[in-house]
């Protein structure tokens, strides 16, 4: 008589109780279906109503044969191409460099982990192993592909972001366009709070080029009749091949010297010899989001429960900060943004973040945004009007001279 075996492997439920069927995993979040999961969790990361949950369930054992980077290998049916190679021994990380495989998205947003897997490049986070893959991950041969993205929503911006410099920003609220933007898939962080879900992490697109996606944002910069072009998300850095393509690619279709190109980001992976590549590559305005200066404010504002991992985002977010200012000032335009609600920092953190930026650089832009509640923290109330007045008052007293806030009103911008 033969024995029956049983693997355990991780599959998406639906919380029948929690899902308000808003259709975000069912349409947005590239998913074969729960009768096919893979396990690789971008649902769960994605639902705002956190009505998805992983659960270990046994299953017969049932193998099947991959060729990875020419070997044959078999592993238990139903996981991920990732969880595949990590299965076999491959070594995975969340941030670049400290393993066989980046994977800072795990959303199949960034494509940092993409593979070629039968002669295509794919995102391992996110596709189903299947028997007689050819899988090869050896980088030589990925470089020889062109990389991929997600990016989309190509459209105008009448108020720019953090990186934007306030003397382009408009006084009154909203009559004219001053940057075109696109949106980048996928970020490393997992803000209860983020203000822009639905676009990091909708998976259910098809990737773009460096060069079809500057393509489009020359287009738009076109339509528009604007100067500015910027990047944002999701995190727009986690693929970095990517990015200075990309980079590179803008500054080839936009000779004229008006031309800015802008890169907003939350700076968690960005690191000195990155930010002189982006520089090298065209980048001539980035905006820097500071989530807090304490350890356990950065992980409330970002979700980052790892404190390794927290310290070391938090430091690489202040170190962009100095490195740009110390080596690019007044080449490469700087604003820096703190996300701000009662909920995530006190004032006294507040003041504490304005006197280190202050001691930065006094004229440092600096915007206060007054985060508003969504996705996950929908229990959030959004500052009043009278409340940013006095987070600026605040960060003024630090010592900082061009502070901006983001109001329920529109911007308030510095008196200078
Ligand atoms: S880690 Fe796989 S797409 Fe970002």
């Amino acid at each position: 008589m033969l024995s029956v075996f049983f693997v355990k492997l991780l599959k998406a439920k639906t919380l029948r109780e929690r899902c308000v069927k808003c259709g975000f995993c069912t349409y947005y979040v590239n998913c074969p279906g729960e009768e096919d999961c893979h396990g690789c969790g971008s649902c769960v990361d994605a639902c705002p109503y956190e009505a998805k949950v992983l659960l270990k369930v046994e299953v017969p054992d049932r193998y099947i044969t991959l060729r990875i980077n020419g070997e044959k290998h078999q592993v238990p049916r139903g996981f991920t191409v990732l969880k595949a190679l990590e299965l076999i021994d491959f070594k995975i990380s969340r941030l670049p460099g400290g393993g066989d495989i980046c994977t800072p998205c795990m959303t199949g947003g960034c494509w940092s982990c993409a593979v070629l897997v039968n002669g295509s490049l794919k995102p391992s986070c996110i596709t189903p192993a299947r028997e007689g893959m050819e899988i090869v991950t050896r980088a030589d041969e990925v470089v020889k592909r062109t990389p991929l993205r997600l990016v989309s929503s190509f459209q105008g911006h009448p108020v720019g972001g953090v990186g934007t410099p306030y003397w382009l920003k408009p006084k009154e609220p909203f009559y004219r366009y001053i940057e075109v933007a696109c949106f980048a898939h996928g970020c490393i962080l997992r803000c209860p709070s983020c203000q822009n879900w639905e676009i990091t992490y909708s998976s259910n697109e098809d990737p773009l080029t460096p060069f079809q996606a500057a393509y489009l944002l020359t287009e738009t910069r076109r339509l528009y009749n604007v100067d500015r072009m910027a990047i944002s998300g999701g995190e727009p850095t986690l693929n970095r091949r990517w990015l200075v393509e990309f980079v590179r690619s803008l500054k080839t279709l936009n000779v004229d010297e008006r031309a800015r190109i802008h890169i907003d980001t939350n700076a968690v992976v960005l690191t000195p010899d990155y930010i002189d590549e982006l520089v090298e590559a065209g980048m001539t305005d980035i905006g820097v989001d500071v989530k807090g200066l304490r350890l356990e404010t950065f992980m409330r504002i970002t979700g980052i429960r790892d404190r390794e991992l927290a310290k070391k985002m938090l430091e690489n977010e202040w170190n962009t900060v100095k490195y740009v200012v110390d080596k690019y000032w007044g080449k490469v335009f700087i604003g820096v943004g703190i996300p701000y609600n009662r909920v995530f920092m006190s004032f006294e953190e507040l003041y504490e973040i304005g006197s280190r930026l202050a001691s930065i650089e006094p004229n440092l832009q600096v915007c206060a945004l007054d985060y508003r509640p969504e996705f996950r923290a929908r229990h959030l109330r959004r500052p009043s009007f009278e409340e940013m007045l006095k987070v600026k008052k605040i960060l003024e007293d630090s010592g900082l001279k061009v502070v901006i806030c983001q109001t329920v009103r529109g911007h308030i911008l510095p008196a200078t």
